[in-house]
């Protein structure tokens, strides 16, 4: 463990990827480059399935675990939650674009009016509130089983962020997002990308590390160490917590923004969500 993180210090230390000053697409079309360059046998989608794209043993256990895929109850129960009408008669379908269905490429998107970045999680609970019903909680249960439904029907659909270069809220939420990946923090002094784009391919403990580009494309995500379905902000603050830095609240301005920037790398790539992992 003491020999792992030391080596990943070291390495973290060498080079960043991106310029400092870029903009969305110039910072897309860098990692695409970068991942391509260390990672050349693997398939441009291939990405999307994390550390499965390069990791053969890791693989062949999860094409099993996808014989009899561990988020199929969530997306039936979530399918239910999504049909069943709110107390006033109107649904969640009434809240979204094409009546909610293979949506899930455009989230997150900038709210210019309000000022902020909206998730599907978050507009799932604007949609509740807006018909008089109580917000669900971010990271798992009822909430992540609408999500996941959600992504079930956007399944193939090619992730299509916006970050509109006119809208300087979007930017600076872009930026933003981009700010925190690339800062170091906790005791361990680990930025996202410390592990995530200098060390991506590595070991660390048991793991494999993946990639930042196809990282937003498959949530919510059953894991078998949760033992249920949870939304990618929850593994947010389980990889700041790794480091022994302070989660932020699930759907936090910072969160979102960090999402925000996250969704877009992953622009093109086709969306896989609900997935498994370990
Ligand atoms: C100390 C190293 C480390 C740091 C720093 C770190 N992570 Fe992770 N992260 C991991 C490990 C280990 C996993 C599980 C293996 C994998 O999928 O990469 C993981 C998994 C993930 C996943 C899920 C990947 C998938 O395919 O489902 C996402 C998303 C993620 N991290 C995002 C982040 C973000 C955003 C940050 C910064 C806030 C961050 N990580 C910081 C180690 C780290």
């Amino acid at each position: 463990m003491k020999k792992s993180i030391l080596s990943l210090c070291l390495i973290g230390g060498i080079f960043s990827v991106l310029p400092a000053v870029a903009g969305p697409e110039e910072d897309r079309l860098a990692m695409v480059k970068y991942y391509s360059d260390r990672f050349p046998d693997v398939p441009m989608q291939e990405f999307a399935n994390g550390l499965y794209a390069f990791d053969q043993s890791a693989r062949e256990q999860w094409i099993e675990m996808e014989d009899f895929p561990p988020y199929e109850i969530a997306i039936d129960d979530g399918q239910v939650l999504f049909e069943t009408p709110f107390a006033n008669g109107k649904s969640y379908a009434d809240c979204f674009d094409n009546g909610g269905i293979g949506v899930k490429q455009d989230y997150p998107y900038f709210d210019a009016d309000a000022g902020e970045v909206v998730t599907l999680e978050l507009a799932i609970n604007q949609c509740r509130e807006a018909n008089g019903e109580k917000a669900l909680a971010y990271m798992i249960g009822e909430l992540a089983e609408i999500a996941a439904y959600m992504a079930y029907t956007s399944r193939g659909n090619e992730f299509a962020i916006q970050v509109p270069l006119d809208s300087p809220g979007a930017v600076a939420a872009y930026s933003a997002g981009k700010q925190f990946f690339y800062t170091r923090r906790g005791q361990l002094n680990f930025a996202c990308s410390s592990c995530h784009i200098q060390s991506a391919g590595l070991n660390l403990r048991a793991d494999r590390l993946s990639t930042t580009l196809g990282q937003a494309t498959h949530w919510p995500v059953y894991r078998s160490k949760w033992g249920e379905i949870g939304t990618i902000q929850k593994r947010f603050a389980e990889c700041n917590s790794q480091v022994w830095a302070k989660p932020l609240e699930a759907q936090s301005v910072e969160y979102r923004n960090l999402e925000y920037f996250l969704s877009y790398i992953s622009n093109g790539l086709e969306l896989n969500g609900p997935a498994s992992r370990r």
